[in-house]
């Protein structure tokens, strides 16, 4: 007996019971999840996390008082019962669940909580829908009853417990850094947080422990992890949560090839406590190759297909839209899908609609049929260029032109697509990979320089001489960790030397000014004697999902927020009252005298 089937007086959670258990008298305790009334012998199929039995009432062994009883019970009703375990006759045995040999025959009922009609049904036929996503996170503590939800739970404790013990053997310690703090920048919006006690100030939640833990390795901790919440306010995406949680980690006197080991390790350790596998080491790929061949930076490697570069063989065709987007400095890329020539006119359609939502004017095709070549394209190609496509019989080609920065997410979304479309057949379940080797900063759409990852990403030495003058040339030491085309996470060694530190913030356009004032205990740290130090930070949320095949994020979080940040069940967030704000020395844009709103 666990201390969990000692509360109440049970003496067993149901999931567990066997056919060895017959004979054995037993309390039991849990929710009605279905009754059924063969008039004078009731049928209850009692739930607990552990899983379903069935218990019975009976004139032989339950005594009339307690049969009417067992007639009133509704849905969702808590009960305990005492009763035998019987085996059942072998006609009425249900291989479909684990307890189908046995029933419990009970002698004494008692609900200990009436349930009104339940808001969505918990118990489901087989192929029975789930009712609305809004409507199941409007009744959390309903929809959390399906047993889907629970086994995510389960399995989202089990790898945060192998996490702890993991980091724990190699040395690492669990530190807790502050919720209430100062902006760390990951490239979203922070979640803001006025100060009742200094007027007109601010904390920041954290967008990640990043800065706390480096000042960890500062500190001299050495070796650091956290199962940490992070916080960030950006537009919301299915992989995407405002809150979530990372698996962070950080260590001093590391080299990049300690913190891949040790990720690959720990991969390893959680993909086998979820049943998968991972097989390190993982391969490397760089930056600038996985965007040539896959057009993104984390490509989904299950499926073999390759961008190609097809602008000599296309430029030269007699097709005048080709021929501008190449004098315009773009090239024309494509992917050759094998036996792609069944592809139907409304698949094409279809991924002509994918690239364009990706942001390319246009998908062009040719395919090769008994010999003949159709489709947009086919018109124009000439044998040599047909040749040059490498397109056998069967084979179809999806080209799009532009600048790289059109065609590769094009050229990525279509490449999945058409994966997806035509179910091309996977080389590998489960694909991991490494980006390595980022550019230390991007162009960001409007136009200006961004950090790739965040601006304490430590940069090539060999390339520093070109931070100023050249600084989209200037790689650094940061790297992902990808699953079937899922970002699962990502760091990097970091600078460790205060005016380095000060030179690329001052690169990314921030002055002394306000370098000092967002930045300055981190660079008052690094002046205090700084290890070299890098690490990694690892979404825990990304990685349940994954690993327990959930459709959502919002599958393996047990309170989530919808795609428009709202928590329906608990309903935040929520208005306050205008004293409340007062008292936070704040006031609603709409009630300050003399605003203009615009
Ligand atoms: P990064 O921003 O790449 O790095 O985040 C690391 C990992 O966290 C997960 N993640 C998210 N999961 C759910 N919802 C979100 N909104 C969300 N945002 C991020 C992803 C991602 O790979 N401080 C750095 C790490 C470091 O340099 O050590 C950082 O936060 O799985």
């Amino acid at each position: 007996m666990t201390d969990a089937e000692r509360t109440t007086g049970r003496t067993r959670m149901v999931g567990g019971l066997r056919a060895a258990d017959a004979g054995a008298r037993l309390r039991l305790a849990g929710w009605v999840h279905r009754r059924r009334d063969l008039g004078g012998l009731i049928f209850v199929d009692l739930r607990d996390r552990s899983g379903l039995v069935q218990i019975s009432f009976g004139p032989e062994w339950t005594n009339a008082e307690g049969i009417a009883f067992a007639q009133e019970l509704g849905s969702e009703d808590v009960i305990t019962v005492e009763g035998v375990v019987t085996l059942r006759p072998e006609k009425a045995r249900n291989p479909e669940i684990a307890t189908g040999d046995v029933e419990v025959r009970v002698h004494t009922l008692a609900r200990l909580s009436r349930a009104e009609t339940p808001a969505i049904p918990v118990a489901r036929a087989p192929n029975e829908e789930l009712p609305a996503e809004e409507l199941r996170l409007r009744h959390r503590p309903l929809d959390l009853r399906r047993p889907e939800l629970q086994r995510n739970l389960i399995l989202r404790h089990r790898l945060a417990l192998a996490t702890r013990r993991y980091f724990d053997s190699l040395g690492f310690l669990e530190i807790e850094t502050p919720i209430l703090t100062k902006r760390t920048p990951e490239g979203a919006r922070d979640y803001l947080v006025p100060s009742r006690i200094h007027r007109g100030e601010f904390y920041a939640l954290p967008q990640s422990p990043q800065l706390y833990k480096q000042i960890l390795m500062v500190a001299g901790l050495d070796r650091y992890f956290q199962i940490a919440r992070c916080f960030r306010d950006e537009d919301l995406r299915a992989d995407r949560q405002p809150e979530f949680t990372q698996i962070d980690v950080e260590a001093s006197f590391v080299e990049q090839d300690d913190i891949l080991g040790w990720t690959e390790g720990l991969m390893a350790v959680l993909a086998r406590e979820a049943g998968l596998e991972a097989e390190p080491p993982f391969p490397r790929l760089r930056y600038p190759d996985a965007m040539e061949r896959f057009g993104s930076d984390r490509p989904d490697l299950r499926y073999e297909l390759e961008i190609q570069d097809w602008t000599r063989p296309l430029a030269a065709l007699d097709f005048p839209p080709l021929r501008a987007a190449v004098a315009d400095g773009g090239r024309i890329r494509g992917i050759r899908v094998t036996g792609g020539a069944r592809a139907s006119r409304r698949t094409l359609d279809e991924l002509a609609e994918t690239a364009k939502t990706a942001g390319a004017p246009g998908l062009l095709w040719v395919k090769k049929n008994d010999g003949q070549p159709s489709g947009p394209l086919a018109r124009t190609m000439t044998a040599g260029s047909l040749e040059a496509l490498g397109l056998a019989d069967g084979d179809l080609a999806l080209a799009v032109a532009g600048t790289d920065r059109v065609t590769s997410p094009a050229l990525a979304a279509v490449r999945l697509a058409a994966a997806r479309a035509l179910k091309l057949p996977a080389t590998r379940p489960h694909a991991w990979l490494w980006i390595v080797e980022f550019p230390l900063f991007e162009v960001t759409d409007g136009g200006a320089l961004a950090p790739s990852n965040h601006p304490f990403t430590r940069p090539w030495v060999e390339d520093l001489e070109r931070l100023e003058t050249d600084p989209l040339s200037v790689r650094s030491f940061a790297y992902d960790v990808v699953y079937n085309g899922t970002e699962l996470g990502g760091g990097s060694l970091r600078i460790h030397d205060a005016a380095l530190q000060r030179r690329v913030l001052r690169v990314l356009g921030v002055g002394d000014r306000e370098i000092d004032a967002k930045f300055g205990f981190l660079l008052e740290a690094l002046r205090s004697g700084a290890p070299p130090h890098g690490g990694i930070a690892l979404g825990l949320d990304r990685i349940v999902m994954q690993f327990g095949g959930a459709g959502s994020l919002r599958d393996v979080i047990a309170f989530p927020k919808t795609t428009a940040a709202r928590a329906l069940f608990e309903r935040a967030p929520s208005p306050v009252t205008p004293e409340e704000l007062a008292d936070l020395h704040l006031r609603r844009a709409e009630d300050a005298p003399g605003v203009d709103l615009g």
